[in-house]
């Protein structure tokens, strides 16, 4: 079977550690054209190292470029409360030897996406603010028609995790995040209605770090920290958000959704980062519903088919 062409943009992140050791596990579905990253979880220099040190140890040859270091307008804000100083929970990765690619993450994506053959598409993976896709989208417009779809961890119409209206990563790059989701690409939102759902238990968690899988423990020992260090603490079990738009393209039929027209508040205020979407259907032809938004999952699927992929990561 042909493999999917991804490329992936992400802000590791311990959520999006996990979501390269899925990927890595999948090549055989997913060709990963290159990785990205994007200020989000951590500052640019340590989210790209992350991404350099993660992708090395869980087998992912791809070339790493290095994103935006700030949101289109705002200043960045981090989030060391649950992905700690250093971005992957305080733990130790072996040094890596690979350095990240010269070029600019955006840059790389757009040389990438022209560089496909002339009937192909590539979709993209995006796990962090939506600022370099934004950029992307915006410096070369023409980028639009190689992409076949993008899957991205953001949004919520159900509440906020970073304020009771916002979810991070659009709290973080509000005006990013809107021009995508008007950008008139197809786009699948894993919004927190989904990802929230999306979680591994305590009990899961330690058995993954006694497995004997270096790469198991891993995922294990950087989703214990976010279990006892983050607000997951009080629900003894943690969201793998990032998980979701790579689980999403491997198992699509364990998701359940509907296709929206979506804006993003951009102001100052409370509402920043909210999803704004709703009912007035009657506005807008259906071409113009271009966001496809998972609500539901089969949370034992999704538990099976990460812990399966995680146990089977050959190290
Ligand atoms: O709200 C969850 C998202 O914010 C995830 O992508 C996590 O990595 C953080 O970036
Ligand atoms: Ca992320």
């Amino acid at each position: 079977m042909k493999r999917r062409k991804v490329i992936i943009d992400c802000d590791p992140g311990v959520d999006d550690g996990v979501m390269l050791a899925l990927a890595s596990a999948h090549q055989d579905q997913l060709e990963i054209l290159g990785i990205t990253t994007v200020c989000g979880n951590q500052d640019i220099d340590k989210v790209s190292r992350n991404a350099l040190s993660l992708s090395d140890f869980f087998g992912i040859e791809a070339p790493v470029a290095k994103g935006m270091d700030r949101p289109v307008v705002r200043e960045p804000e981090y989030a060391p409360e649950t992905h700690g100083e250093d971005g992957i929970g305080g733990c130790v990765l072996p040094e890596t030897q690979r350095t990240e690619s010269r070029e600019n993450g955006i840059l790389f994506m757009q040389r990438i996406l022209k560089e496909l053959e002339k009937e192909e598409k590539a979709s993209i993976i995006a796990t962090g603010p939506l600022t370099n896709v934004a950029l992307l989208l915006r410096i070369f417009p023409e980028t639009a028609d190689k992409i076949r779809e993008i899957v991205f961890m953001g949004g919520s119409l159900s509440g906020g995790n970073v304020t009771d209206a916002a979810e991070f990563n659009f709290y973080e790059d509000p005006e990013a995040a809107r021009m995508v989701l008007q950008s008139g690409v197809p786009l699948v939102m894993c919004g927190l209605d989904v990802t929230e759902k999306c979680t591994l238990t305590r009990k899961q968690i330690l058995k993954m770090c006694q497995w004997g899988s270096p790469a198991a423990k891993l995922c294990g020992d950087m989703l214990g920290y976010c279990l006892e260090n983050s607000s997951e603490k009080y629900r003894g079990e943690v969201s793998v958000h990032d998980a979701v738009p790579v689980m999403y393209l491997l198992h699509p039929e364990i998701f359940e959704g509907g296709h929206k027209i979506l804006d993003v508040d951009c102001s100052e205020g409370a509402a920043r980062g909210a999803v704004l979407g709703g009912f007035r259907w009657w506005k807008n032809e259906a071409e113009d519903t271009n966001v496809y938004v998972l609500t539901d999952v089969d949370k034992d699927k999704f538990q099976e088919y990460l812990i399966t992929s995680l146990y089977e990561l050959a190290q």
